[in-house]
């Protein structure tokens, strides 16, 4: 038993029933910590701290989420425009994901470096492998959820990787997707089960501290703490250690929260699912990209062993291989500071899973092949290889007596952050490859930059424009008329642009239906009853609605402006357009059903502006990206605030960071 005491009553009586208080003073007070611990190891606080936010997160999106096929899709935009603060939760739950795997694959890939996963540690780094397991399993689920086209055809590439396996694998499909496609009982059971995981890897964590308590920390040095000198109590050093590493690490998420919410998603993921219509590249989340590469490796069947089979097992093997690791590097030295060969094919390790993250996102064609299938054997050659070759001829630096040494100062967190921006900075850039350059605007848009907001007048003029040309076509169901409040107009204005349009009424005590004028509260209605009827009235091509477009395309408001001036009168020497399409620039494949529908003064506009036909695609696509976002101005405002909350807080903590542990050194 402990010999806690407190001076309070009240904790006494409960510690004598239940010793809660000695164990929080024994784990994260006194718990010995090793002195020297430098900023790599605040990754596993933060990864806590992460999943603690997509709890929260998490459960209140449930709160106003529907998992039914037909509901899905607009419930997530109901939370993001009509749910107070709902399109903070998604955002902050959706680059929540990205986050947890960049912390996690930080974790992860310290541990290697500093040999932690080797003895007595051997548990601690099991556990920690589950977890990252269960982690990819609740991320593949979430990301299904939206029901938009990535998520769709997503499920159902991964969903069918199982079909590879002889046998029994067609019935594992049929079991996993509740019936014969990825359909409605397939998006509940994942909706079930993406609720329960995250308390599935509470557990796990709670394991994986225990059995950091009960082992002790590894540290930079890789040797062992030999009495008090080397450690010191976890309160107040590292927690106020991890305090600062959560400052600056909130104002990195929150960077991407408030100024770039999409960066790490796909543009398709804002189509709704169809399943007629496959996008034409596939891509899972970036943190799969390096399995998808080895998944995509194998290419040549061979008896009994198909190709695709080879590959299913490869990628499963790729993570189950970490369970064998601190058999298969049985370097009696942990860290990599004494190993200098392992040093360096940690590196190359570390490349290799950069290059494989890099060909996972590309479509698989001409000499990616090549680098991928190099890369993958690369991969495992280094664990069934190299490390038990290493093992065997390196010869380690001698090891310094203690702990007791300088602590490593080190900027690295701020090189983590660099290296993670370059690194998907490159990811996004490559997403938009292949499309001529597009036009931009004179003067930028203004909702650009970190203060940028939506200009108002244009956002009026953008209106007009849509009301008195795109809306003969195109409907923008998720907009309702009382929204138009936002942009200026007066609630009297509002009713006007709804009366002129006609709704189905409830049905009269006799039963009739009759319509009747719009009322503000009603959505946008559209120009034809149906899809059918408007792709019939479209020469067969369905105008898409307006209402997500700009975020349903790679730079989404520049392919739009493109778009609106992209057109040609007669179509270029050798590029035949067929009967009833035109040319136009930007349109994949140049041949578009829709006319050229703006040109000078289309519109006659109310404030007096000349509308030049460069104006009024300024104005419409200002129009369509309120539409598409219309929380940006309160993003970016509530962001900035935010930052200056957080660049505050974190100044304070490693001022007191310096301060209490200014006589450790
Ligand atoms: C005469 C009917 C018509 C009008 C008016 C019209 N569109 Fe379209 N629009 C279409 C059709 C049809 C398509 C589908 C084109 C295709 O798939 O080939 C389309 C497609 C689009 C697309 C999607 C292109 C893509 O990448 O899939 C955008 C964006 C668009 N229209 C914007 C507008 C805007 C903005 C306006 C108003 C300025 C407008 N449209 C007015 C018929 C129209």
């Amino acid at each position: 038993m402990s010999d806690f005491k407190s001076n309070n009553k009240v904790v006494n009586w409960i510690e004598e029933r239940l010793p809660v208080f000695s164990m929080m003073q024994h784990s994260a007070i006194e718990y010995p910590t090793p002195r020297n611990l430098n900023y790599w190891w605040n990754f596993g606080s933060l990864a806590a701290v992460m999943l603690i936010i997509m709890i929260l997160t998490g459960l209140f999106l449930a709160m106003n989420y529907s998992s039914h096929t037909s509901l899905a899709f607009d419930s997530v935009e109901r939370i993001m425009r009509d749910v107070n603060y709902g399109w903070l939760l998604r955002y902050l739950h959706a680059n929540g994901a990205s986050m947890f795997f960049i912390l996690v694959y930080i974790h992860i890939f310290r541990g290697l470096y500093y040999g932690s996963y080797k003895s007595p540690r051997e548990i601690l780094w099991f556990i920690g492998i589950a977890i990252f397991l269960a982690m990819m399993a609740t991320g593949f689920m979430g990301y299904v959820l939206p029901w938009g086209q990535m998520s769709f055809w997503g499920a159902t590439v991964i969903t069918n990787l199982f079909s590879a396996f002889p046998v029994v694998g067609d019935y594992i499909v049929t079991l996993l997707w509740g019936g014969f496609s990825v359909d409605n009982p397939t998006l509940n059971r994942f909706f079930a089960l993406h609720f329960l995981l995250p308390f599935v890897i509470v557990g796990l964590v709670v394991l994986h501290v225990w059995a950091l308590h009960t082992v002790k920390s590894n540290n930079p040095l890789g040797i062992d703490m030999k009495g008090p000198q080397d450690s010191i109590p976890f309160h107040p050093f590292y927690t106020i250690k991890d305090l600062y590493g959560i400052g600056l690490f909130l104002m990195f998420y929150m960077a991407f929260v408030f100024w770039a919410p999409n960066f790490f998603g796909e543009p398709d993921n804002y189509i709704p699912a169809n399943p007629m219509v496959t996008p034409p590249h596939i891509v899972p989340e970036w943190y799969y990209l390096p399995f998808y590469a080895i998944l995509r490796a194998f290419t040549f069947d061979l008896p009994l062993l198909p190709a695709k089979l080879q590959g299913v097992l490869a990628m499963f093997s790729a993570i189950l291989i970490l369970f064998a690791l601190p058999w298969l590097d049985s370097s009696k030295v942990r860290s990599a500071k004494f190993r200098p060969l392992y040093r360096q094919f940690f590196w190359l390790f570390f490349v290799d899973c950069m290059v494989l993250g890099y060909v996972g996102g590309k479509p698989a064609e001409g000499v990616l092949i090549k680098v991928g299938q190099f890369c993958t054997a690369y991969y495992f050659a280094h664990f069934l290889l190299i490390l038990p070759l290493l093992s065997r001829i390196e010869k380690p630096k001698p090891l310094p007596a203690s702990i007791a040494q300088p602590v490593v100062k080190a900027a690295a967190l701020l090189a983590m952050i660099g290296f993670g921006i370059a690194g998907f900075g490159g990811q996004a850039q490559a997403s938009s490859a292949g499309m001529p350059e597009f036009k931009k605007p004179a003067a930028a848009f203004s909702w650009e930059g970190m203060f940028g907001k939506h200009d108002q007048a244009a956002l009026k003029r953008g209106w007009q424009v849509f009301h008195d040309v795109c809306a003969n076509c195109h409907s923008m169901k998720l907009v309702a008329y009382r929204n138009l409040a936002d942009i200026g107009f007066t609630a009297d204005e509002v009713k006007a642009f709804a009366a002129e349009k006609e709704v189905p009424d409830e049905p009269n005590d006799e039963g009739v239906v009759n319509n009747r004028p719009a009322r503000p509260s009603d959505r946008i209605v559209p120009p034809f009853a149906n899809d059918k009827a408007a792709a019939a009235a479209n020469g067969g091509a369905l105008p898409p609605d307006l209402s997500l477009m700009n975020k349903a395309r790679p730079s989404g408001p520049y392919y739009v402006y493109s778009l609106m001036l992209g057109y040609e009168d007669a179509a270029p020497e050798g590029h035949p357009i067929p009967e009833g399409k035109f040319f136009n620039h930007y349109f994949p494949g140049n041949a578009i059903s829709m006319p050229a529908v703006i040109s000078d003064d289309i519109v006659a506009y109310a404030d007096g502006t000349k509308a030049t036909k460069e104006q009024v695609a300024y104005d419409i696509v200002t129009f369509l990206n309120w539409a598409a976002e219309p929380e940006l101005d309160a993003r970016k405002s509530m962001g900035v605030k935010v930052m200056v909350f957080l660049a505050l807080l974190t100044a304070l903590m490693y001022a007191l960071k310096r301060q209490i542990w200014k006589d450790v050194h």
